[in-house]
């Protein structure tokens, strides 16, 4: 087997949660002494955390995996190992197309990702570790018995000493059981299970004590959390509440809502819980009732535009982000006009539109014909955009002139261009004083200023200059912080930000 470390290559594609779930599988083996590296033909083990949630990102995931053919011609002794959804939904298929992967992974086994790398390399057959067996009808003790197997992966976690935990996720939830007819889901990540409240407690203190300074909360429907503890009932809203509580967390986000749950505590708690952001992402998928109900969303426009107005009451100054299909089985230009005008009335900080995709096994995909031809779809995908396009701008254009918190996330795309160019022309990158900055206001608003290396990881004051629709350009007035000085990590094995 040789010596010295064994490298991982992981890349992560789809949703938020994939890329905890990422995080999670490369603190497990770098713990096992993986070392993680950027270079995927040459890696000891190559991992794909994969996304099912349309075609397209499998086709994505494909065209990956034929990239690693002839790198594992070269290099036999090479792992190819496919994680995460597409492992679950469609096993078999992998193997047949490409027929070099080594190992699947379902969403719900990852703790066994070290094991499976293991049996492959002794043996060299194929492993795989999927959850089909978690059935939706397996009885309570399999479930808690499965249950307690993942629950493994998230309670080992340990980030790294160069891991930048600044902004941290937490799981909350797995899986779904609202079967949206669209959406595969519920067939990757299995049945809604909320972790235990003081678990999410205790990995938010770690964190914090390591550094993080936000948290976002993930779960498919994040805000149906619930479960008991000693005998009582914990919702969102005490969640919510209890990491808010955890000191050194100064922004608590949380993501994504399910509208046909949505509670006006949880409203209060995003009210009066100073560290949750006045930030909303709660999907609508459309504006037409015909559709939500064959989508079977369980909810209507008018209850959904009844709620975003009721956010907006108790809530000041929230921002609401959402997500649409466009294109679904049915879908006439008079829903679409129901959708436009969805979006016109909300008046959303942003949206996000996907042109709807069959995928196997949904009911959609069994039961209604894929029948509004592509060319639609994209068109109906552009109007949409055109259109919260021609509301973001404005909307961005009046914070012109005012100041608003930002913490300071790291060097802006442009600036990171620069830097590498810099060092492929072999120029010395070294202490630059000032550069380009990227932070997010609370309304998670992206706001690009110029700034120094050490404001990283700080809260600041920025006052808007110009904006465009999708962000804003600001001015540094004012630190609110110094990160690596007032909230130095306790672990002094970790790098601070900015110390030279
Ligand atoms: N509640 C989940 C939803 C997962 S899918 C969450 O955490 O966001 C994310 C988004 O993808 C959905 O809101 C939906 O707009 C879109 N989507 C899901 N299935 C789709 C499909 N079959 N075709 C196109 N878009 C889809
Ligand atoms: Fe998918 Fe609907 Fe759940 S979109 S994740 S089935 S809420």
């Amino acid at each position: 087997m040789g010596g010295g470390a064994k490298t991982v290559y992981l890349e992560t594609m789809g949703c938020q949660m994939n890329v905890l779930d990422s995080e999670l599988v490369l603190g497990q083996l770098r713990a096992l002494g993986y070392e993680p590296t950027p270079k995927m033909t040459t890696a000891d083990v190559v991992l794909i955390n994969t996304c099912s949630v349309r075609d397209h990102a499998e086709q994505k995931v494909l065209s990956r995996l034929g990239a690693l053919k002839k790198p594992k011609q070269k290099k036999p002794e090479m792992v190819i190992g496919v994680i995460g959804c597409m492992a679950e939904r469609d096993p078999d298929g992998i193997f047949d197309k490409m027929p070099h992967v080594d190992l699947v992974c379902g969403p719900g086994e990852l703790n066994k990702v070290p094991a499976l790398i293991d049996e492959v390399r002794g043996r060299r057959t194929r492993a795989i570790a999927l959850a089909q067996s978690l059935s939706r009808k397996s009885t309570p003790l399999q479930r808690a018995l499965e249950f307690d197997s993942v629950e493994a992966l998230d309670l080992a976690r340990t980030p790294g000493p160069d891991q930048n935990v600044l902004q941290s996720y937490i799981r909350v939830q797995r899986g779904c059981d609202k079967f949206c007819t669209f959406c595969v889901v519920p067939f990757t990540r299995g049945p809604e299970r909320s972790r235990p409240a003081a678990q999410i407690v205790a990995e938010a203190h770690m964190l914090a004590d390591r550094g993080a300074r936000e948290i976002t909360l993930l779960g498919q429907t994040v805000n149906s959390y619930v479960q008991q503890e000693n005998g009582r009932t914990v919702r969102f809203a005490e969640l919510l509440e209890r990491v808010g509580a955890v000191s050194g967390i100064e922004r608590l986000r949380f993501v994504t809502s399910y509208p046909g749950d949505f509670t006006d505590d949880i409203l209060y708690a995003m009210r009066d819980i100073p560290q949750v952001c006045e930030y909303l992402h709660i999907p609508a998928q459309s504006g037409s009732d015909p559709v939500l109900k064959r989508m079977r969303r369980q909810y209507s426009v008018s209850q959904y535009v009844e709620l975003i107005d009721h956010a907006r009451q108790i809530v000041p100054g929230i921002a609401i982000a959402s997500d649409f299909i466009v294109g679904f089985c049915g879908e006439t230009e008079e829903d679409h006009q129901r959708t436009m005008e969805l979006i016109e009335r909300c008046r959303f900080k942003n949206i996000f539109v996907f042109k709807y995709s069959p995928r196997p096994g949904t009911v959609a995909d069994k039961r209604d014909a894929d029948d509004v031809p592509e060319q639609v779809k994209r068109r109906r995908n552009l109007e949409l955009l055109k259109l919260q396009e021609r509301i973001s701008q404005p909307a961005n254009q009046a914070l012109v002139g005012s100041t608003v918190e930002v913490l300071i996330e790291g060097f802006s795309k442009a600036a990171l261009k620069a830097q590498e160019a810099e060092q492929s022309r072999g120029e010395e990158v070294g202490w630059r004083r000032s550069d380009q900055l990227v932070g997010r206001t609370r309304s998670d608003q992206i706001v690009v200023f110029s700034g120094e290396q050490k404001h990283i990881g700080a809260l600041a004051d920025v006052r808007i200059v110009d904006a465009t629709a999708l962000t804003l350009h600001g001015e540094l007035i004012r630190m609110r912080d110094f990160a690596p000085a007032s909230r130095a990590p306790r672990d002094r094995s970790l790098p601070i930000l900015g110390a030279a």
